[in-house]
Formats: structure tokens, C-alpha cells, sequence
């Protein structure tokens, strides 16, 4: 997996409130993302533009990564969006998240855009990202062509609450199951989502969920996506954010188990293991195959500060 810095738990925050801007510098998420889309109201966009450049330029946001979500691009706000924010805090910003993305084209248009910017700044060409959104029909039918659409995508985020709406899907309550389908109506389109980011080589980001007083239910959904596979998801209460960072973290007892496999395969291919392909760890037989899962869940495990609490013996 390409970049390795983890986005567990992605803070959504909007960018009219001064006051929620100085507050997410003091949450645990691994991600900030300050918001001019949906949750600014048309009115209150010029002012969070200003708000936005001044909390990037303040500082204060340790090792958490900074994003500013702009406007899709089927609105007119998007290229003042870019332009204000970028050249207004490009040096502190990490990555602009694209919602609403339909096709390449529009992520083309934000890297040559982006581009322009650091040229014209002096800022190193290429160095801040772009996160991609699939809210709509269209944008998972292309959603290959998008994650490989530029260099600079490092994320492939699900939005559920505008697919939702989209597709007509029966139902006001994102991410959930529902009583009336037998199996997860995400499914397929988590699914899709991933395998385009994996081809790529970028992290796969869950949506919202947005009852947001009700943790338990939010632990499902998330675990859901996680066991699949994806990095991490949206966050837009500071109750959800200890859970994000847990569920998409591997558990204790597997990065352990990760760790001894990796130093199993490590011995039983060398000499003094016997330069064996595939070899028992207890009860369990090991190949190559299970040291490439074993590398996710400790790669992962690392990065969330895990520390090991068994060591591999070789047998005597
Ligand atoms: C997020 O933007 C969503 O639509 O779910
Ligand atoms: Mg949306």
C-alpha cells in the first residue's frame, strides 16, 4: 500500500465555524478535513474560504493531515475554492478532497490546476494530494479510471449519503443494513471502491455515518468496511473518533500473530530453517502467500503504535 499514513479517522469540519476549527485541533483523528462542501451553507462560503486559509496558516495541527474539502465541479465555487485556499495556505495544507467525482477528466483538472498554483507560489509541483469522492452512479462506473486519473490521488473515499440519494436507494440511514435487504446494500459499491484503490495503489476511505450519538451502531458499520479492507472512515462527532481509530487498527492478538509470521517465513526459508517454502507456526501452515497478509496487519499495526508482546523461537 502506498502511502502508509494513516487516516483511520477522518474529521469532518465545517468551515463556517471558527469555533469547531480551533476544537478539531484538539481531537485524537488522524485526518482534518475542513469543509466548504455540504456542510457550508452557499451563503456562508466566501467567509469559510477566509476561515479555512486563517486555521491552515495558525498552525496547531500536529501530525494530523490537513485537507479542505472544495465544492464538486459541477458548481461554480470549486476554482475560487482551489485558488483562494491554495494560494492562501498552500504550505500548510496536505491534500484537496474532490467531491462528487464523475469522471478522470475532473481530477486532470484539479492536478493541472493545482499545478498552475505551485508553479506560480514557488511550492514544490506535485506535493499536495488530491482524495477523490464517489457519491454518484457515475463516478463508481468510472471509479478505475479516476483513482489512477493522477499522481497525486492519495484516497478513494466513499460519500453513502449522496450515493444514496443518487441511486434512489430506499433508505435514510447511511451505511446501515435494513430489514428489507438480506445481506449489506454497500456491499458491492465498498467493494468496487476498493479494488479500484488497491489497483492503484491508494487508500480505500469509508463515508459517514450520521447518527451520531448512537456509537454502537457506528462500530458496526465501521468494522464492516474494515474487515473488507478500507483504511479508515469519516468521523463527525469527537464520540466516534477513539472507535474509528480502534476498529481500523488490527487487534492486538493479530499484529502479534502478523509479527511471529513474518519472523516464522523469515526463518523457515533461510538455511538454518531449511530453505523451506512452506512450514508449520503451530497448528498453522505458512507460505508465501501468508507472509504478504501478515505484512498488511503488521504494517498497519506499526504505524498505529502497536508493540509486540510474543517473539518467534524456532523450534529446537
Ligand atoms: C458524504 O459526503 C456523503 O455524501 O456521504
Ligand atoms: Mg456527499
Amino acid at each position: 500500500m502506498a502511502t502508509l499514513r494513516p487516516r483511520r479517522s477522518c474529521l469532518a469540519v465545517p468551515g463556517s465555524s471558527p469555533r469547531f476549527l480551533d476544537k478539531a485541533r484538539t481531537l485524537d483523528s488522524d485526518q482534518v478535513f475542513l469543509d466548504l462542501e455540504d456542510a457550508c451553507a452557499p451563503l456562508a462560503k466566501p467567509e469559510a474560504r477566509k476561515n479555512i486559509v486563517a486555521a491552515l496558516n495558525e498552525g496547531g495541527w500536529g501530525s494530523r493531515l490537513r485537507v479542505v474539502r472544495v465544492n464538486d465541479l459541477t458548481t461554480h465555487w470549486t476554482y475560487r475554492d482551489v485558488i483562494e485556499v491554495v494560494e492562501g495556505a498552500g504550505a500548510n495544507l496536505d491534500c484537496i478532497m474532490l467531491p462528487k467525482v464523475q469522471s478522470a477528466a475532473q481530477v486532470a483538472w484539479l492536478d493541472l490546476t493545482l499545478t498552475q498554483i505551485e508553479k506560480t507560489l514557488g511550492y514544490e509541483v506535485g506535493r499536495i494530494g488530491i482524495e477523490a469522492q464517489i457519491e454518484n452512479a457515475r463516478g463508481l462506473v468510472d471509479v478505475d479510471a479516476i483513482a489512477g486519473a493522477s499522481p497525486r490521488i492519495e484516497t478513494i473515499i466513499f460519500g453513502p449519503a449522496d450515493f444514496m440519494a443518487s441511486i434512489n436507494m430506499k433508505s435514510l440511514v447511511v451505511g446501515a443494513l435494513h430489514p428489507d435487504y438480506p445481506g449489506d446494500p454497500f456491499h458491492y459499491i465498498l467493494m468496487r471502491i476498493l479494488m479500484a484503490a488497491r489497483a492503484h495503489d491508494v487508500q480505500a476511505i469509508d463515508g459517514p455515518f450520521l447518527q451520531i450519538r448512537d456509537t454502537d451502531a457506528f462500530a458496526e458499520v465501521a468494522k464492516r468496511s474494515a474487515m473488507l479492507g478500507f483504511d479508515g472512515k469519516w468521523v463527525l462527532h469527537p464520540g466516534q473518533i477513539p472507535i474509528a481509530n480502534e476498529v481500523y487498527s488490527p487487534s492486538q492478538a493479530d499484529y502479534d500473530h502478523a509479527e511471529l509470521i513474518l519472523d516464522a517465513y523469515e526463518y523457515f526459508t533461510s538455511e538454518a530453517g531449511g530453505r523451506k517454502g512452506s512450514a508449520m507456526l503451530g497448528d498453522e501452515m505458512i507460505d508465501e502467500a501468508s507472509r504478504k497478509m501478515a505484512l498488511v496487519i503488521a504494517a498497519k499495526g506499526r504505524v498505529a503504535g502497536l508493540a509486540r508482546t510474543e517473539q518467534f523461537a524456532p523450534p529446537e
